[in-house]
């Protein structure tokens, strides 16, 4: 009888909840103080420029909600008048806008070589979106120590890569070494990706280390951290103490030992590879003949 007449009570608790946990999370994050989302939410808008090309206009409302300006209100970035500025804007221009607030990341980035290859109207360059939006999106910046960001000190490389693991565009720069490759077949590659818990990736080198993040230089910019000798000995002391000049030119850099490049560090890498597998095949001979014998003269007693 009791068990019957607790039903409307649990119905009646879940009515009032289930729409609290389904529709309260969604509105709790991101600000849309003049409701743009009831439109852009929309996948299919889309507006046509000059030339006939449709462009969307849809704002991914997870995206934002979950993003690093989630507390930023639309007309902040977009002016109260949204519909009367013009866009899409150009790799440049965007990073003015992000400069806007982010004045201090804003003026290194334009001293970078991405930033100057900008000023001159290069498109295939970094700009902010590129680092720090999965999906090159003004709406989806993600905090930079969120662990799935593209900042994340782990997730770096492959950011990087996106754009200098492109060996056709890189040959349009005349930049030869296969940088992220040597990366990842390095100590410092390896280690990164072995690196079990968040914590331990700290004291890892990535490419920022070594290049830094919104100032990296042309490696053949007397200023950049990894142009000769000295600079690049102050690079490695940041995590090996007292380097030193010699500890930094016994370093390849990307490139790879070859008979025509670094011959002496290719033909010591031979000569210690054919030693070691030598040694090893000794060692395995040595072993598999005393097991024979072992095993022949305990069959033969
Ligand atoms: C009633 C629906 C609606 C609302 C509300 C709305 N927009 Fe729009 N928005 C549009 C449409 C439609 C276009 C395409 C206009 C065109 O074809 O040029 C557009 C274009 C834009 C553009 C591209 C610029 C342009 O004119 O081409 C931006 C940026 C934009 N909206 C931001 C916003 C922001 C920010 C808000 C809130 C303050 C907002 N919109 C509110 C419908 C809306
Ligand atoms: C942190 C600043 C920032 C915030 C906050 C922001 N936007 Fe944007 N938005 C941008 C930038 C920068 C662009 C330009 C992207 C481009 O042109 O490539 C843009 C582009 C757009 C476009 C597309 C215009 C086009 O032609 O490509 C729309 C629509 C838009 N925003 C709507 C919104 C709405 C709606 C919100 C609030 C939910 C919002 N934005 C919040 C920075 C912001
Ligand atoms: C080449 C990739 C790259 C580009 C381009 C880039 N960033 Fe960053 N940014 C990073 C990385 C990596 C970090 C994390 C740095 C760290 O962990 O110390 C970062 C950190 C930040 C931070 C957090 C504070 C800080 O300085 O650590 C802000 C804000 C920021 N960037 C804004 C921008 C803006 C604005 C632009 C464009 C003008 C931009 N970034 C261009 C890679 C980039
Ligand atoms: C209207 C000012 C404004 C504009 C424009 C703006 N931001 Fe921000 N940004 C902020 C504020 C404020 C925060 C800090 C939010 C917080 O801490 O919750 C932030 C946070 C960030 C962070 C996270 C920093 C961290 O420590 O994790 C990054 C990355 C970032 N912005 C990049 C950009 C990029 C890229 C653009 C251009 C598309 C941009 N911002 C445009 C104000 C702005
Ligand atoms: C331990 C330090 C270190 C790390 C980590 C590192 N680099 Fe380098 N990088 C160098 C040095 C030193 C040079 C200059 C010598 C050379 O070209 O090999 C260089 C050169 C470059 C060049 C110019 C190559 C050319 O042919 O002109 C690019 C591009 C580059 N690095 C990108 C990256 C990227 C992307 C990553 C991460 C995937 C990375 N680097 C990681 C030290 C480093
Ligand atoms: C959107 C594409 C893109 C991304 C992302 C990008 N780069 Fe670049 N980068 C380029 C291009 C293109 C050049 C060639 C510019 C030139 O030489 O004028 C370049 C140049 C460089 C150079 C100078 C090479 C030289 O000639 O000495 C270095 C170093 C470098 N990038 C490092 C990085 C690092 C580190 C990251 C990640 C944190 C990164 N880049 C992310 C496109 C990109
Ligand atoms: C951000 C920190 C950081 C920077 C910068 C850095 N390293 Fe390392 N390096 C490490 C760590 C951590 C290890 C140990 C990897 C492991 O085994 O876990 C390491 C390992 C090495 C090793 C392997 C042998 C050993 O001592 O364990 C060599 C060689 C090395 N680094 C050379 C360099 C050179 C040369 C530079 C400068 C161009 C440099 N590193 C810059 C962090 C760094």
């Amino acid at each position: 009888m009791k068990r019957v007449s607790l039903f409307p009570a649990i119905g009646l608790i879940l009515a009032i909840f289930i729409p609290i946990l389904l529709f309260g999370s969604t509105r709790v994050y991101s600000l849309d103080e003049n409701n743009c989302l009831s439109c852009h939410g929309n996948p299919g808008l889309t507006k046509t420029n000059g030339e006939g090309t449709k462009i969307s206009l849809y704002v991914n409302e997870e995206a934002v909600n979950s993003g690093a300006h989630r507390f930023i209100d639309c007309t902040t970035c977009h002016t109260s008048e949204p519909h009367e500025v013009i866009t899409p804007l150009t790799k440049l221009s965007l990073a003015e806008k992000c400069g806007s607030c982010h004045q201090y990341q804003y003026k290194l980035h334009l001293q970078s070589v991405h930033g100057q290859q900008l000023a001159r109207g290069n498109q295939d360059v970094a700009t902010c979106v590129d680092c720090h939006s999965p999906d090159y999106n003004p709406h989806s910046i993600v905090r930079v120590l969120q662990y799935d960001a593209p900042t994340y000190k782990k997730n770096i490389a492959r950011t990087c890569a996106n754009c200098h693991n492109n060996e056709e565009l890189m040959a349009n720069y005349a930049i030869v070494e296969k940088v992220y490759e040597s990366y990842t077949r390095s100590f410092h590659g390896k280690a990164m990706q072995l690196g079990t818990y968040e914590i331990s990736q700290l004291d890892k080198a990535t490419c920022t280390n070594c290049h830094g993040v919104h100032d990296i230089k042309s490696v053949s910019d007397p200023t950049s951290p990894v142009a000769g000798l000295e600079n690049l000995a102050k690079t490695c002391e940041q995590c090996h103490p007292g380097a030193g000049v010699e500890f930094a030119s016994g370093f390849l850099g990307h490139e790879e030992a070859s008979p025509q490049n670094i011959p002496a560090a290719h033909y010591t890498e031979i000569i210690f590879t054919t030693l070691l597998i030598s040694v090893v095949s000794f060692g395995a001979l040595v072993v598999f003949f005393a097991t024979v014998r072992f095993s022949v003269n305990r069959w033969r007693e």
